[in-house]
Protein backbone atom coordinates (compact mmCIF):
# COMPACT_ATOMS: atom_id res chain seq x y z
CA UNK A 1 0.00 0.00 0.00
CA UNK A 2 1.59 3.56 -1.23
CA UNK A 3 0.59 5.44 2.09
CA UNK A 4 -2.52 6.39 3.83
CA UNK A 5 -3.35 10.10 3.86
CA UNK A 6 -6.04 12.10 2.65
CA UNK A 7 -5.34 13.79 -0.25
CA UNK A 8 -7.31 14.59 -3.65
CA UNK A 9 -7.56 14.86 -7.22
CA UNK A 10 -5.32 12.86 -9.18
CA UNK A 11 -3.68 11.91 -5.99
CA UNK A 12 -6.42 10.09 -4.12
CA UNK A 13 -6.85 7.70 -6.97
CA UNK A 14 -3.05 7.04 -7.38
CA UNK A 15 -3.27 6.23 -3.19
CA UNK A 16 -5.96 4.12 -3.69
CA UNK A 17 -5.24 1.97 -6.24
CA UNK A 18 -7.98 2.96 -8.36
CA UNK A 19 -7.95 1.75 -11.68
CA UNK A 20 -9.73 3.92 -14.02
CA UNK A 21 -10.94 1.24 -16.40
CA UNK A 22 -13.35 -0.48 -13.46
CA UNK A 23 -14.69 2.86 -12.46
CA UNK A 24 -18.34 3.42 -12.94
CA UNK A 25 -19.06 -0.32 -14.19
CA UNK A 26 -16.55 0.59 -16.86
CA UNK A 27 -17.44 3.74 -18.27
CA UNK A 28 -14.07 5.13 -19.05
CA UNK A 29 -13.10 1.93 -21.14
CA UNK A 30 -16.34 1.63 -22.53
CA UNK A 31 -16.30 1.53 -26.66
CA UNK A 32 -20.39 2.58 -26.35
CA UNK A 33 -19.93 5.52 -24.56
CA UNK A 34 -16.71 6.81 -26.16
CA UNK A 35 -17.91 6.65 -29.51
CA UNK A 36 -21.47 8.25 -28.60
CA UNK A 37 -19.32 10.98 -27.29
CA UNK A 38 -16.95 11.19 -30.58
CA UNK A 39 -20.22 10.70 -32.60
CA UNK A 40 -21.66 13.85 -30.05
CA UNK A 41 -18.86 16.09 -30.14
CA UNK A 42 -16.39 15.47 -32.54
CA UNK A 43 -18.59 14.53 -36.01
CA UNK A 44 -20.03 17.90 -36.37
CA UNK A 45 -16.19 19.82 -35.67
CA UNK A 46 -14.45 17.56 -38.98
CA UNK A 47 -15.03 20.17 -41.32
CA UNK A 48 -13.15 22.63 -38.97
CA UNK A 49 -9.90 20.82 -38.48
CA UNK A 50 -6.40 20.74 -40.02
CA UNK A 51 -5.22 18.24 -41.69
CA UNK A 52 -2.99 17.65 -39.21
CA UNK A 53 -4.35 17.96 -36.05
CA UNK A 54 -2.60 18.54 -32.67
CA UNK A 55 -4.93 16.76 -29.60
CA UNK A 56 -3.96 17.18 -26.41
CA UNK A 57 -6.34 15.22 -23.78
CA UNK A 58 -6.37 17.38 -20.67
CA UNK A 59 -6.76 15.02 -17.30
CA UNK A 60 -6.67 12.24 -19.73
CA UNK A 61 -5.99 9.16 -17.53
CA UNK A 62 -4.73 5.59 -19.14
CA UNK A 63 -5.38 6.81 -22.75
CA UNK A 64 -8.57 4.83 -23.31
CA UNK A 65 -10.57 7.98 -25.02
CA UNK A 66 -7.23 9.37 -26.82
CA UNK A 67 -6.54 6.57 -28.60
CA UNK A 68 -10.44 6.26 -29.51
CA UNK A 69 -10.37 9.87 -30.87
CA UNK A 70 -6.92 9.50 -32.89
CA UNK A 71 -8.61 6.41 -34.34
CA UNK A 72 -11.82 8.10 -35.46
CA UNK A 73 -9.32 10.89 -36.94
CA UNK A 74 -6.99 8.59 -38.60
CA UNK A 75 -10.48 6.95 -40.16
CA UNK A 76 -11.25 10.17 -41.54
CA UNK A 77 -8.51 11.25 -43.32
CA UNK A 78 -6.75 13.30 -40.35
CA UNK A 79 -2.97 12.92 -39.37
CA UNK A 80 -3.26 13.55 -35.61
CA UNK A 81 -0.69 13.77 -32.66
CA UNK A 82 -2.23 13.20 -29.04
CA UNK A 83 -0.69 13.77 -25.88
CA UNK A 84 -2.38 12.46 -22.41
CA UNK A 85 -1.43 15.40 -19.43
CA UNK A 86 -2.35 13.80 -16.44
CA UNK A 87 -0.58 13.70 -12.64
CA UNK A 88 -1.36 10.04 -12.16
CA UNK A 89 1.71 8.00 -13.33
CA UNK A 90 -0.35 4.75 -13.07
CA UNK A 91 -2.67 5.58 -15.49
CA UNK A 92 -0.06 7.29 -17.92
CA UNK A 93 2.11 4.04 -17.93
CA UNK A 94 -1.28 2.59 -19.65
CA UNK A 95 -1.59 5.73 -21.79
CA UNK A 96 1.85 4.89 -22.72
CA UNK A 97 1.83 1.51 -23.49
CA UNK A 98 -1.11 2.68 -26.21
CA UNK A 99 1.88 4.79 -27.87
CA UNK A 100 0.30 7.95 -27.01
CA UNK A 101 2.85 10.93 -26.08
CA UNK A 102 2.20 11.37 -22.21
CA UNK A 103 3.15 14.19 -19.86
CA UNK A 104 2.88 14.17 -15.73
CA UNK A 105 1.74 17.18 -14.64
CA UNK A 106 -0.79 18.90 -13.09
CA UNK A 107 -3.38 20.59 -15.79
CA UNK A 108 -3.86 23.83 -13.67
CA UNK A 109 0.07 25.08 -14.45
CA UNK A 110 1.17 22.53 -17.45
CA UNK A 111 3.57 24.71 -19.26
CA UNK A 112 3.95 21.89 -21.68
CA UNK A 113 0.60 21.79 -23.47
CA UNK A 114 1.79 23.14 -26.84
CA UNK A 115 -0.56 25.05 -29.52
CA UNK A 116 -3.29 22.56 -29.25
CA UNK A 117 -5.99 22.81 -32.24
CA UNK A 118 -8.16 20.58 -29.98
CA UNK A 119 -8.74 19.79 -25.99
CA UNK A 120 -10.70 16.95 -24.51
CA UNK A 121 -11.18 16.68 -21.06
CA UNK A 122 -13.84 14.12 -19.57
CA UNK A 123 -15.16 14.24 -16.54
CA UNK A 124 -12.22 15.93 -14.93
CA UNK A 125 -12.94 19.37 -13.64
CA UNK A 126 -14.67 17.85 -10.91
CA UNK A 127 -11.59 16.39 -9.38
CA UNK A 128 -10.33 20.13 -9.03
CA UNK A 129 -11.96 23.02 -6.39
CA UNK A 130 -13.59 25.63 -8.24
CA UNK A 131 -10.65 28.49 -8.53
CA UNK A 132 -7.82 25.03 -9.38
CA UNK A 133 -10.86 24.54 -12.52
CA UNK A 134 -10.58 28.42 -13.23
CA UNK A 135 -7.10 28.39 -13.31
CA UNK A 136 -7.29 24.76 -15.60
CA UNK A 137 -9.23 26.62 -18.23
CA UNK A 138 -7.36 29.90 -18.05
CA UNK A 139 -4.45 27.63 -18.93
CA UNK A 140 -5.84 25.79 -22.00
CA UNK A 141 -7.31 28.84 -23.35
CA UNK A 142 -3.29 30.82 -22.75
CA UNK A 143 -1.77 27.25 -24.57
CA UNK A 144 -4.41 26.61 -27.64
CA UNK A 145 -3.81 27.59 -30.89
CA UNK A 146 -6.10 30.09 -32.19
CA UNK A 147 -9.50 28.68 -33.78
CA UNK A 148 -8.78 25.67 -31.85
CA UNK A 149 -11.90 23.84 -29.86
CA UNK A 150 -12.36 22.74 -26.35
CA UNK A 151 -14.99 19.66 -25.40
CA UNK A 152 -15.33 19.05 -22.41
CA UNK A 153 -17.64 16.47 -20.48
CA UNK A 154 -18.19 16.98 -16.83
CA UNK A 155 -20.44 15.87 -13.59
CA UNK A 156 -22.91 18.05 -13.22
CA UNK A 157 -27.05 18.84 -11.79
CA UNK A 158 -28.91 20.90 -10.15
CA UNK A 159 -27.50 23.10 -7.55
CA UNK A 160 -28.66 21.45 -4.57
CA UNK A 161 -27.62 18.16 -6.58
CA UNK A 162 -24.27 19.39 -6.99
CA UNK A 163 -24.04 20.57 -3.02
CA UNK A 164 -24.88 17.11 -2.58
CA UNK A 165 -22.93 15.14 -4.40
CA UNK A 166 -19.69 17.76 -3.25
CA UNK A 167 -20.56 16.64 0.28
CA UNK A 168 -20.53 12.83 -0.49
CA UNK A 169 -16.85 13.60 -2.24
CA UNK A 170 -15.54 15.83 0.09
CA UNK A 171 -16.99 14.00 3.55
CA UNK A 172 -13.67 13.21 6.32
CA UNK A 173 -15.14 10.09 6.58
CA UNK A 174 -14.45 9.59 3.20
CA UNK A 175 -10.69 9.27 3.42
CA UNK A 176 -10.72 11.17 -0.79
CA UNK A 177 -10.18 14.98 0.34
CA UNK A 178 -8.28 16.06 2.77
CA UNK A 179 -4.78 18.42 3.00
CA UNK A 180 -6.04 21.85 2.20
CA UNK A 181 -7.78 20.17 -1.70
CA UNK A 182 -11.96 19.23 -2.12
CA UNK A 183 -13.66 18.23 -5.38
CA UNK A 184 -15.98 20.75 -6.85
CA UNK A 185 -19.25 19.55 -9.27
CA UNK A 186 -20.51 22.37 -10.76
CA UNK A 187 -24.16 23.40 -12.37
CA UNK A 188 -23.93 23.70 -16.14
CA UNK A 189 -24.18 27.50 -15.14
CA UNK A 190 -20.93 27.59 -13.23
CA UNK A 191 -19.11 25.62 -15.54
CA UNK A 192 -20.25 27.80 -18.65
CA UNK A 193 -19.61 31.19 -16.70
CA UNK A 194 -16.10 29.80 -16.29
CA UNK A 195 -15.44 28.86 -19.73
CA UNK A 196 -16.06 32.99 -20.50
CA UNK A 197 -13.89 34.15 -18.13
CA UNK A 198 -11.43 32.09 -19.73
CA UNK A 199 -12.03 33.93 -22.82
CA UNK A 200 -13.62 30.81 -24.60
CA UNK A 201 -16.54 31.77 -27.16
CA UNK A 202 -19.08 29.85 -29.70
CA UNK A 203 -20.19 27.93 -26.51
CA UNK A 204 -22.36 25.20 -27.61
CA UNK A 205 -24.45 22.54 -25.29
CA UNK A 206 -24.07 19.75 -27.39
CA UNK A 207 -26.43 17.65 -25.24
CA UNK A 208 -25.72 15.06 -22.34
CA UNK A 209 -23.38 11.71 -22.62
CA UNK A 210 -24.22 8.33 -21.78
CA UNK A 211 -24.85 7.77 -18.35
CA UNK A 212 -23.66 5.85 -15.59
CA UNK A 213 -24.37 5.24 -11.69
CA UNK A 214 -22.74 7.00 -9.30
CA UNK A 215 -23.03 6.61 -4.99
CA UNK A 216 -22.05 6.39 -1.51
CA UNK A 217 -20.83 2.73 -1.31
CA UNK A 218 -19.40 3.18 -4.87
CA UNK A 219 -17.35 5.74 -3.72
CA UNK A 220 -16.34 3.39 -0.33
CA UNK A 221 -15.19 0.88 -2.14
CA UNK A 222 -13.15 2.62 -4.68
CA UNK A 223 -11.02 4.76 -1.44
CA UNK A 224 -10.86 1.70 0.82
CA UNK A 225 -11.05 -1.47 -1.09
CA UNK A 226 -6.88 -1.64 -1.13
CA UNK A 227 -6.55 -0.08 2.75
CA UNK A 228 -9.06 -2.32 4.19
CA UNK A 229 -7.28 -5.88 2.05
CA UNK A 230 -4.37 -4.40 3.56
CA UNK A 231 -5.52 -4.05 7.20
CA UNK A 232 -6.79 -8.12 6.20
CA UNK A 233 -3.23 -9.10 4.77
CA UNK A 234 -1.65 -8.39 8.15
CA UNK A 235 -4.26 -9.17 9.65
CA UNK A 236 -4.63 -6.12 11.60
CA UNK A 237 -8.45 -6.62 13.32
CA UNK A 238 -7.87 -3.28 15.22
CA UNK A 239 -7.83 -1.18 11.90
CA UNK A 240 -10.43 -3.67 10.08
CA UNK A 241 -12.83 -2.83 13.32
CA UNK A 242 -12.16 0.83 12.88
CA UNK A 243 -12.82 0.88 9.10
CA UNK A 244 -15.90 -1.08 8.97
CA UNK A 245 -17.29 1.44 12.00
CA UNK A 246 -16.36 4.47 9.43
CA UNK A 247 -17.79 2.79 6.95
CA UNK A 248 -21.16 2.67 8.80
CA UNK A 249 -20.96 5.72 9.59
CA UNK A 250 -20.04 7.36 5.91
CA UNK A 251 -23.28 5.40 4.80
CA UNK A 252 -25.43 6.66 7.46
CA UNK A 253 -24.39 10.13 6.79
CA UNK A 254 -24.03 9.88 3.18
CA UNK A 255 -27.38 8.58 3.09
CA UNK A 256 -29.23 11.21 4.93
CA UNK A 257 -27.39 13.88 2.44
CA UNK A 258 -28.57 11.67 -0.54
CA UNK A 259 -32.54 11.11 0.74
CA UNK A 260 -32.40 15.43 1.88
CA UNK A 261 -31.48 16.13 -1.76
CA UNK A 262 -33.76 13.37 -3.38
CA UNK A 263 -36.74 14.74 -1.88
CA UNK A 264 -36.87 18.01 -3.46
CA UNK A 265 -35.07 16.79 -6.46
CA UNK A 266 -37.27 15.83 -9.49
CA UNK A 267 -33.80 15.71 -12.02
CA UNK A 268 -31.59 12.69 -10.64
CA UNK A 269 -32.88 9.28 -10.86
CA UNK A 270 -31.65 6.51 -8.57
CA UNK A 271 -31.67 3.22 -6.99
CA UNK A 272 -30.80 1.33 -3.63
CA UNK A 273 -27.97 -0.53 -3.61
CA UNK A 274 -26.06 -2.55 -0.51
CA UNK A 275 -27.18 -0.53 2.05
CA UNK A 276 -25.93 3.17 0.03
CA UNK A 277 -27.33 4.72 -3.15
CA UNK A 278 -26.63 5.10 -6.36
CA UNK A 279 -27.59 8.06 -8.50
CA UNK A 280 -28.05 8.18 -12.11
CA UNK A 281 -25.29 10.82 -13.46
CA UNK A 282 -25.88 14.26 -15.55
CA UNK A 283 -22.81 14.35 -17.66
CA UNK A 284 -23.08 17.40 -20.47
CA UNK A 285 -21.19 17.89 -22.98
CA UNK A 286 -19.96 21.62 -24.06
CA UNK A 287 -17.67 22.52 -26.69
CA UNK A 288 -16.17 25.61 -27.55
CA UNK A 289 -13.59 27.78 -28.92
CA UNK A 290 -10.74 29.91 -29.04
CA UNK A 291 -11.61 32.50 -31.78
CA UNK A 292 -8.42 34.34 -33.26
C1 LIG B 1 -12.47 10.29 -14.00
S1 LIG B 1 -10.87 10.32 -14.67
C2 LIG B 1 -11.23 10.47 -16.42
C3 LIG B 1 -10.08 10.05 -17.29
C4 LIG B 1 -10.28 10.33 -18.77
N1 LIG B 1 -10.54 11.73 -19.01
C5 LIG B 1 -11.38 9.49 -19.36
O1 LIG B 1 -12.43 10.04 -19.73
O2 LIG B 1 -11.20 8.27 -19.47
C6 LIG B 1 -10.29 11.96 -14.29
C7 LIG B 1 -8.82 12.15 -14.63
O3 LIG B 1 -8.48 13.53 -14.49
C8 LIG B 1 -7.18 13.62 -13.93
N2 LIG B 1 -7.06 14.96 -13.31
C9 LIG B 1 -8.01 15.64 -12.62
N3 LIG B 1 -7.53 16.83 -12.24
C10 LIG B 1 -6.26 16.91 -12.67
C11 LIG B 1 -5.25 17.90 -12.57
N4 LIG B 1 -5.45 19.05 -11.94
N5 LIG B 1 -4.05 17.65 -13.16
C12 LIG B 1 -3.83 16.48 -13.82
N6 LIG B 1 -4.75 15.50 -13.94
C13 LIG B 1 -5.96 15.72 -13.38
C14 LIG B 1 -7.14 12.46 -12.94
O4 LIG B 1 -5.84 12.09 -12.60
C15 LIG B 1 -7.87 11.38 -13.73
O5 LIG B 1 -7.00 10.65 -14.53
Amino acid sequence: MKSLVNVSGSNADYLSKVEIDKVGGGYFSSYEVSDDFIVKSLRGILGCMPKNINFYDLGGGDGFLGERIREFFEENGFNITTTIVDDNVDYLKKAKERGLNVIKSDISDCQEINRPDLVVMRSVNHYNQFHTQRKVLHNCFRSMADNGFLVSQFISGSRSECIAMNKLMNHPLLGRAGNGHSYYVTTEEEYIELLLDSGFSNIEHLGYAKTTYWGNEMLWQRFNKARTEEFLEKNNLLEKRSIEERHRKYIQLSNEIIENTLSHSNNFRFKKNLGGYEIELKFPIIRCKKNK
